[in-house]
């Protein structure tokens, strides 16, 4: 049985979002990479822009407890601790694939400190932590380096098991009028309008 978090058909729309941004400043950053499957499909599309460095983070101790945001009626499967993984096993696929080695961060996304732990400038975020405030605390991080024209994208906006991130992306779009929402499949594909 496959154990990708995310379709092919959606990796595929996540790569397309990404070409777009190739001709900015900025690297990439991947919140919630866990086993690093899609993390190695933006590092091949990266090998193209050898000056955009790869950025991954996660607990690597799983999803955090669920606040009242994250209830649904089929979401059980959902638990603080499920997804746990390794970030031997993501640098082992990188490896295997011979990609170069992204900087991986392991930590809770509320520990981060966007100075410290984030790149410089970013042109392209793909929010992967499936509760509703990791993808708030990630929204609030990938933004404050994001760079004009660069694109968020929020896996789980049409998840019906997992009702927080489509509520984290609402409420950071109702406080952020300078950002452009598109839906495509189950992503929120959110875009920085350039500076008039
Ligand atoms: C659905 S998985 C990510 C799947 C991955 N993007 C992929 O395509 O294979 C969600 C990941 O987010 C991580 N995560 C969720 N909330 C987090 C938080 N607040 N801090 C750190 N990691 C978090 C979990 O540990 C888990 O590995």
């Amino acid at each position: 049985m496959s154990d990708l978090q995310i379709s092919r058909s959606e990796t595929d729309l996540i790569l397309r979002e990404l070409a777009k941004v190739d001709h900015l400043d900025g690297d990439v950053v991947e919140f919630g990479c866990y086993t690093g499957d899609t993390s190695v499909l933006l590092a091949r599309a990266l090998q193209e822009s050898p000056q955009k460095w790869l950025w991954l983070y996660d607990s690597f101790a799983g999803l955090p407890e669920k606040t009242a945001a994250d209830h649904s009626a089929n979401g059980w499967r959902f638990k603080a601790g499920t997804l746990k993984a390794d970030a031997s096993t993501v640098q082992h696929k990188f490896r295997k694939y011979c990609l170069p080695e992204p900087v991986i961060k392991q930590a809770w996304f509320q520990d981060l400190h966007p100075d410290e732990d984030l790149p410089s400038k970013i042109c392209f975020a793909l929010l992967d932590g499936d509760f509703y405030e990791s993808i708030k605390t990630s929204l609030q991080l990938s933004a404050k380096k994001l760079v004009p024209g660069g694109i968020m994208v929020v896996h789980d906006y049409r998840n019906p098991a997992l009702p927080g991130p489509a509520k984290a992306v609402n409420e950071f779009l109702a406080q952020n009028p300078r950002y452009k929402l598109r839906l495509s499949a189950s992503l929120a594909i959110i875009e920085r309008l350039a500076a008039s």
